[in-house]
């Protein structure tokens, strides 16, 4: 069924299709806040915004799936926060979602970046490489579980301290 998957960085023709698809997986996700696709409009408008690690998964010459990965600092650290990530329902399962973040990774350890946090599954970053955040005192704004914070390191050495994101994920 997947002959072809092709991974992207996003270009601005791609925009409205992208909203469609990140709007239309998360519809069916376990937690949402139906903002996701909003956000994604949001973070392009701010400094925050790479768009070499906004990236689009396409098969079949159709976009079914999609990563952001923003600026964020640890302390005045340099690091950056993948969210939302999005796959269409009927494309899951199938590796798109390992493919979107491995892309991320390999593009962001090249630069400057000292980790990528994410806010979600255990199970399911885990299995991208995703520790546990709080042993390395990399700490949420926000207040939620522990074990649902969590971090992949490009560098031996992490910063430590609370993560300051883009004001757009302030709505
Ligand atoms: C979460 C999501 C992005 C996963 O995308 P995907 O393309 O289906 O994921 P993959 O196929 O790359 O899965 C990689 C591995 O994780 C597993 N996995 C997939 N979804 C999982 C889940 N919800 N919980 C735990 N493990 C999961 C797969 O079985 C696979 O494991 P394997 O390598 O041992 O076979 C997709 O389900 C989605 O868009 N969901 C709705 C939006 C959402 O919830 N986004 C994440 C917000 S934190």
């Amino acid at each position: 069924m997947i002959e072809t998957l092709l991974i992207r960085p996003e270009r601005e023709f791609d925009f409205d299709k992208i909203r469609s698809v990140v709007k239309t997986a998360f519809a069916g996700a376990e937690h949402t806040d139906g903002d996701e696709h909003n956000l994604v409009d949001r973070l392009r408008c701010t400094n925050e915004y790479i768009p070499e690690l906004s990236f689009i998964a396409e098969v079949n010459g159709n976009i079914v799936g999609y990563a952001m990965f923003s600026r964020i600092n640890i302390g005045i650290t340099k690091a950056i926060a993948l969210a939302p990530l999005a796959v269409l329902p009927d494309f899951q399962g199938y590796g798109i979602g390992r493919a979107l973040i491995e892309a991320g990774h390999k593009k962001a350890a090249e630069s400057d970046y000292y980790c990528s946090v994410v806010l979600g599954s255990p199970e399911y970053y885990s299995k991208s490489g995703y520790l546990p955040a709080s042993p390395f005192g990399i700490i949420p704004p926000f207040d939620v579980p522990p074990r649902f914070y969590m971090v992949f390191p490009f560098k031996p050495e992490l910063p430590h301290g609370t993560v300051r994101y883009s004001q757009a994920f302030d709505g």
